[in-house]
């Protein structure tokens, strides 16, 4: 499907048929776009847990009680159902694996390109640590980009998703001991086949008008 016909086709899948699988290679593709996002100063402060099983969605079902439980069904009945975490700081080790990977994948034709893509890098996390003090959101916003290259991508698979801020962190955090490895859960993503429960597949798509949503100058 062509990218502009999928922005508009795609909706946010509100039940799923609980039956169908998503093909693991096409869903090794989304994975692929989730790794190859876009981030500020190449940070990539993410790490994503994927549940495939209906042990793995029961896990992830259980941040969704609650005032929650809305989402419930889209978690335990989807196909996959990822976790987006985010880092909540810019500590030495991830720095320094950054740029060993960087020198890696041959980034660096010397020790001064390495030296100064680490400067600059750091010269950015410090900005946000003691200037705007905001360095956790500011590596939320990059995980955010991950988030709309994959609810696209997998929309240009003819994959449904459902991206999901309705569930508890808190829970979450704790039932995958994120905090202790210097991580929060930011935003689930369930993906599937829509079941003819949804609602949402039938509804027009609503968006301000373009008149009120650019300027051209
Ligand atoms: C960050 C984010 C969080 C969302 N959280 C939920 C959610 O918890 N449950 C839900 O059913 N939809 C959720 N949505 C879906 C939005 O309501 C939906 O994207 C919006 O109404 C536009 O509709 P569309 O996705 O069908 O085009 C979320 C969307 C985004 C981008």
């Amino acid at each position: 499907m062509d990218i502009l016909s999928a922005a508009k086709e795609r909706h946010t899948a509100k039940a799923y048929d609980a039956q169908r699988r998503i093909p693991e290679e096409l869903m090794q593709k989304v994975y692929s776009l989730l790794r190859h996002s876009p981030s500020s100063v190449n940070s990539q402060p993410w790490h994503f847990i994927v549940a495939n099983t209906p042990e793995g969605r029961a896990r992830i079902a259980k941040a969704a009680q609650g005032g929650y439980s809305y989402n419930q069904a889209k978690i335990e009945d989807a196909s996959h159902v990822i976790v987006l975490c985010s880092r909540i700081d810019m500590d030495e080790a991830h720095l320094n694996n950054l740029l060993d990977q960087e020198e890696r994948d041959g980034r660096f034709k010397d020790a001064a390109a390495r030296a100064g893509q680490d400067a600059g890098r750091r010269g950015y996390v410090y900005q946000h640590r003691f200037g705007g003090k905001d360095v956790a959101q500011w590596l939320e916003k990059q995980v955010y980009l991950a988030l709309g290259t994959a609810l696209l991508g997998a929309a240009t698979l003819g994959i449904d998703a459902t991206p999901m801020e309705g569930f508890d962190q808190k829970i979450l955090d704790a039932e995958f001991g994120l905090n202790e490895q210097g991580l929060a859960s930011l935003v689930l993503v369930s993906f599937g086949y829509s079941s003819e429960k949804d609602f949402n597949a039938t509804l027009p798509k609503s968006r301000l008008s373009e008149e009120m949503t650019f300027t051209f100058i």
